[in-house]
């Protein structure tokens, strides 16, 4: 490892190893660590936490800390703290299965709030005090400001208010990382707040590195290891119809003059279904394309490389290992045209209403209205969580949710009567797309939604049922304004239970 990361004499000094750090987190902490859809999250010390954890566990001691990060993290982290029965609140996002075995189980209390609200709320004070934070950087300058890695999340917020800091400076991050980054030191709490001065994606407003009361710092780490960097699947029949479906829509908003010829700053959420969309928009002859979005995955790079995308603006990245390499070597390439923002500034709903955001986010299943549930299995088991996608969801230009029309081998539909759990409701929902085809639901009032719903998003399989559901409730719901039977919306996933297609390991 080259000990040039690290230019500020003080915080060379410090450096020790990933137990002595872990040392320093004490039973009943709130603990903050960096982290954002398995990029730029902590290495060493929650692995060795996690031993510590053990160990007291195995003397009787009871051991568990509070946990917050940026977003979804990595085994390493999530996945080693809750396999050690070592967290006992996790806030907010996560997608690790062990520790959503143990949210379901009722084991682990999960706190799911819009990114967006994270940093200010923990300023507001309603978790209290952050007692240790745990952030991953990819160097030390000379001032001693920190130069964040692959995410930012809400790493600011973190070394500003924690007690005590614990540094991760991991070699493995690209140097080239430096200068990618906007830290906005801006924000303040009501009533002082001013106008966030961005008018544009790439609009820098800040400062490239991060500060830090080095009095804080109680450890330094050195690591040299990966990001999460999962590889992606490839797209599936059922994206490749849904792309289509949506990039024909954008064309036709376009021709109506409702969009300009480079649409709007993107917004996507990661998966199969966002990267067939951007896969598709590669080939579709729109450019200089511009994103405001949470995270950057293999088919941004793609886009900004065709020069189909002029920039994009993020909080974390979600690379395939194929995809880093590529990022690493033409990292001078992409610093011209990548920004990478606390996640409180990369989901601001006064930013995604300024830049009129095109927001592309999946989901569990909608209903006929057009209530969207991004989270919960049947009304009661999470998946996720909400993520950013309320804060698009309620603040953008148009607001789009994907799906496949059926899930679990097309033993359920993926539309429903009435959603199980509502995360967006049919105030905040746009656009509804399947492989089936696309509902329109702007400007129209609920029975028309439903018809939308119907005849272009259900799975043939389902409409006769769906058709059937509608007219009845058409003729007897008690009112006729969102018409409804009681208890019959909800009758669908307790079939769905009934029969076991919503079986789960435990
Ligand atoms: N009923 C029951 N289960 C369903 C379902 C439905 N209608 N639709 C999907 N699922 C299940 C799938 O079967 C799968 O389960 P498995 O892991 O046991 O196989 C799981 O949900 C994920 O579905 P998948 O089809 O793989 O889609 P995805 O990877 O696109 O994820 C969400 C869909 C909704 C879970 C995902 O988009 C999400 O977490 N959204 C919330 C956060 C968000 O939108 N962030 C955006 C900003 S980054």
């Amino acid at each position: 490892m080259s000990a040039e990361r690290i230019l500020h004499p003080v915080l060379r000094d410090r450096v020790v190893t990933a137990e002595a750090a872990a040392a320093h987190i004490q039973a009943g902490e709130t603990v903050a660590m960096s982290g954002f859809t398995g990029s730029g999250y902590p290495k060493a010390v929650p692995p060795a936490l996690a031993r510590r954890i053990e160990a007291a566990h195995l003397n009787g001691d009871p051991f568990q800390i509070r946990l917050m990060t940026g977003a979804s993290t990595a085994p390493e982290l999530d996945g080693a703290l809750a396999k050690a029965g070592g967290i006992a609140l996790r806030m907010p996002f996560q997608t690790d299965p062990d520790a959503r075995q143990r949210i379901n189980a009722g084991t682990l209390d999960y706190i799911d709030i819009h990114l967006s609200h994270v940093a200010q709320h923990v300023w507001f004070g309603f978790y209290g005090e952050i007692d240790t934070a745990v952030v991953e950087v990819s160097g030390v300058r000379e001032d001693g400001t920190l130069i964040p890695s692959t995410s930012v999340g809400n790493n600011k917020t973190w070394l500003d208010l924690a007690k005590k800091v614990i540094i991760e400076v991991n070699d493995w991050q690209p140097e080239g990382l430096d200068g990618m980054h906007d830290v906005y030191y801006g924000t303040a709490l009501p009533p002082n707040r001013k106008p966030i001065p961005l008018l544009h994606t790439d609009d820098r407003i800040g400062q490239t590195s991060l500060r830090c009361d080095l009095d804080k710092v109680v450890a330094v780490v050195r690591t040299n290891g990966p990001d999460r960097n999962s590889p992606f699947a490839a797209a599936d029949e059922n994206s490749e119809r849904i792309a289509e479906h949506l990039i024909e829509f954008l064309t036709h908003e376009v021709a109506k003059g409702r969009l300009p010829a480079n649409l709007l700053p993107l917004q996507s959420g990661v998966g199969n279904i966002p990267n067939a969309v951007l896969a598709r928009l590669a080939s579709s002859g729109f450019r200089d394309l511009t994103a405001y979005t949470e995270v950057i995955q293999d088919g941004m790079l793609d886009l900004l490389r065709s020069g189909v995308l002029k920039v994009a603006s993020c909080t974390g990245f979600a690379l395939s290992p194929e995809a880093n390499e590529e990022f690493k070597r033409n990292i001078a390439f992409y610093r011209e045209r990548i920004v990478m923002r606390t996640q409180e500034i990369s989901n601001h709903p006064e930013l995604v209403r300024r830049l009129g955001c095109i927001g592309m986010n999946g989901m569990i299943e909608a209903d006929l209205y057009g209530n969207v549930n991004s989270t919960h299995v049947m009304g009661s088991r999470i998946m996720n969580g909400i993520g950013g996608s309320g804060d698009f969801a309620r603040n953008a230009f148009l607001s789009i949710f994907l799906s496949p029309s059926t899930a679990k081998n097309a033993s359920i539909s993926s539309i429903v009567p009435m959603v199980s759990h509502v995360d967006h409701t049919e105030h905040d929902v746009s656009i509804v797309v399947t492989e089936q085809g696309l509902a329109d639901l702007r400007g129209l009032p609920p029975r028309h939604r439903a018809r939308q719903m119907i005849d272009h998003c259900v799975h043939p399989d389902y409409r006769p049922q769906l058709e059937d559901y509608f007219d009845r409730a058409l003729r007897d719901s008690y009112g006729k304004h969102t018409p409804h039977l009681l208890p019959e919306a909800l009758s669908w996933h307790q079939r769905w239970l009934d029969t076991g297609s919503m079986r789960y390991p435990s």
